[in-house]
């Protein structure tokens, strides 16, 4: 979760970088630093906790012209929050920067305290600086040492090393995300864990693959080069032209970018519309209608699990396949039982969370061929699943993931539609329209909600209640709301509440629930079930219902007519909107919840 971005370019290294940082905040940091080599050719390095301003306090007045930087936003998971344990760590001539885990830190830490070395942090990334500078001691090269250092750490990481006399960056991961760039022009180079930091500065992007040594000089003849670890020219990296141009990543007339990516979502159905039904992803199309599997095997997590549970429902019913959806950090430790035509279906909107993608490779390991619906071009799922249906999201900074959701579900019924053989889109399209339209009306009406998370926002409890294909819906409006507003919330089957958890209900409970014209009188005597308890009643329901309006004491009334199997998406974003707006009233980092990051890429 942590970022990471380097630079050698023109005395512009630090400005560079701290553009690049600044790009990474919305992934959720505890605290940043930068090293860079100095008017004198040291590596001098500032680091300090909190938000990227106070690194920027403590540059003030320094001379930051340099042509060699690494800079790092931390995301704790080894060593307390504090400026000693925060990124860049640096001995006198090595610097190096970390994202990921390195698991057996303590025995290695152990032996190379018995060599005398010595530590000022107690994070495991120092201990792979130890490494490297006890092998540069030992006479070894710059490379030789990290290669050899990379071998000795187990885990998930990426590393960024920077030394004193050699002009070079160098650049090596295992299981986490590293992106490198090239910009032709100036023959800057950078490296980052995140291509986003690389938009706008580089003209060709690589993704270098696992165990790749990524040597960076910015020198004319030989920018950024590629090695195996035993000092071999290595071809294991995929080189593409730097396409995304800087988005407008400005919150413009809103107050947080999630309320913004909330009111981007009618637009975003319409350009998905038009990219697989006019444009580049009727080719992707043609291959699904080509695929007869006898059995799906959905992964995700979190936000992107709870839209594969509403895809599942779609291709149960629509296609007659048996879906299997499962949280991939339970699924990857299961040993589960595949089938030659079974396919992976893996769904992520950043395309490095850990447990995903080591449930695509259990996947690939059993020769099992896998489909992605990701967002992030790019990203390490898409470069190693077989076939990939962008989602085509846009960059998603909130950290609650709202636009992802939508696409990811619509994406997700777009391959429903093409696993017939025989699809017919136009139907379909005509429901995307719709949904978009009426997601304009709704989005326009946001005050009747906005009333109601007023009067609810302070409550002890909130269960999101659901049914059939709100069931999903009602999972994902609970996390949306433990998310951002930091208040207990369990997203429940609207039919299970009788089984146990309604001996939690009373006047300080807020039931929110869903109930769509399918299955409406069972969902009714649910929440009469409720009212019998003196529950607090929020309804989002068909609208124009005199009796959900007297069952209720909060009624949101919705226009499901038309809609079908795209509803439980239009619920979906008045709850994104009932959270946001208690959010707010809350006063939380809506943007930047505590402890969470954008992409969970440890596991
Ligand atoms: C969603 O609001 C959360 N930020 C989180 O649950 C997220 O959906 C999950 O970590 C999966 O991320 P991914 O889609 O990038 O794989």
């Amino acid at each position: 979760m942590c970022g990471i971005v380097g630079h050698i370019g023109h005395k512009n290294s630090v400005h560079v970088v701290l553009e690049g940082l600044k790009r990474l905040e919305y992934r959720g940091y505890d605290s940043s630093g930068v090293c860079f080599k100095n008017e004198f050719g040291n590596l001098t390095l500032f680091k300090k906790t909190g938000k990227l301003h106070n690194l920027k306090n403590l540059l003030r007045g320094v001379n930051l012209s340099s042509n060699s930087c690494v800079g790092h936003t931390r995301w704790a998971t080894h060593g307390v929050v504090n400026d000693q344990n925060s990124h860049p760590h640096l001995n006198d001539t090595i610097s190096i920067v970390h994202n990921g885990i390195i698991e057996n830190a303590a025995e290695v830490k152990k032996d190379l305290i018995s060599e005398g070395l010595q530590f000022k942090s107690d994070t495991d990334s120092e201990v792979f600086l130890g490494l490297v500078h006890y092998s540069v001691r030992q006479g070894m090269s710059l490379f030789d040492a990290v290669s050899r250092s990379f071998e000795k750490v187990q885990g998930n990481s990426a590393f960024v090393i920077q030394e004193k006399s050699s002009n070079q960056i160098l650049a090596i991961k295992r299981g986490a995300p590293l992106v490198c760039g090239l910009n032709f022009k100036t023959n800057e180079v950078m490296v980052s864990s995140d291509p986003y930091a690389l938009v706008g500065m580089v003209d060709q992007i690589f993704f270098p693959e696992d165990e790749v040594v990524c040597c960076l000089t910015g020198e004319k003849d030989k920018p950024i080069t590629f090695y195996e670890k035993n000092g071999e020219l290595s071809e294991r990296y995929v080189s593409k032209k730097q396409e995304c141009g800087l988005e407008p990543q400005e919150k413009g007339e809103f107050e947080h970018y999630m309320l913004k990516e909330i009111h981007e979502q009618p637009g975003l159905i319409r350009f998905l519309e038009e990219y697989y039904f006019l444009g580049a992803g009727k080719e992707v199309l043609k291959n699904v209608e080509n695929e007869k599997p006898s059995r799906i095997q959905l992964n995700a997590c979190g936000t992107a699990y709870y839209a594969g549970l509403v895809i599942r429902n779609f291709i149960e019913s629509i296609n007659r396949i048996p879906v299997s959806a499962e949280l991939a950090s339970e699924f990857r430790y299961r040993d589960p039982i595949f089938q030659e035509s079974d396919l992976g279906l893996f769904i992520s909107q950043s395309g490095e969370t850990a447990d995903t993608l080591a449930a695509l490779n259990l996947c690939v390991e059993r020769k099992v061929k896998t489909y992605s619906l990701v967002n992030v071009e790019g990203s390490t799922l898409s470069r190693l699943c077989d076939q990939n249906l962008f989602i085509k999201a846009g960059v998603e900074i909130g950290v609650a993931s709202t636009k992802a959701f939508t696409q990811q579900v619509l994406t997700g019924r777009i391959m429903a539609e093409s696993l017939k053989g025989t699809p017919s889109y136009g139907e379909l399209r005509t429901k995307f329209s719709l949904l978009a339209h009426r997601l304009e009306v709704l989005l326009s009406q946001v005050d009747k909600i906005k009333k109601i998370a007023e009067e609810i926002y302070n409550y002890k409890g909130f269960f999101f209640t659901g049914r059939g294909q709100y069931f999903p819906i009602a999972l994902e409006g609970a996390l949306k709301l433990k998310e951002i507003a930091y208040v207990h919330a369990e997203g429940y089957a609207a039919g299970e509440l009788k089984h146990g958890p309604i001996a939690l209900i009373d006047e300080e409970m807020v039931n929110v629930a869903i109930i769509g014209p399918e299955l409406l009188e069972k969902a009714v005597s649910n929440v009469e079930e409720i009212k019998a308890r003196r529950g607090v009643i929020v309804i989002l329901g068909p609208k124009d219902r005199k009796d959900l309006e007297a069952l209720s004491d909060h009624y949101i009334p919705l226009n499901f007519d038309g809609l079908e199997e795209l509803s439980p998406i239009y619920v979906n974003v008045a709850n994104q909107l009932l959270s946001y707006y208690m959010a707010k009233f809350k006063g939380t980092d809506i943007d930047k919840p505590r402890n969470l990051a954008k992409s969970v890429t440890v596991e």
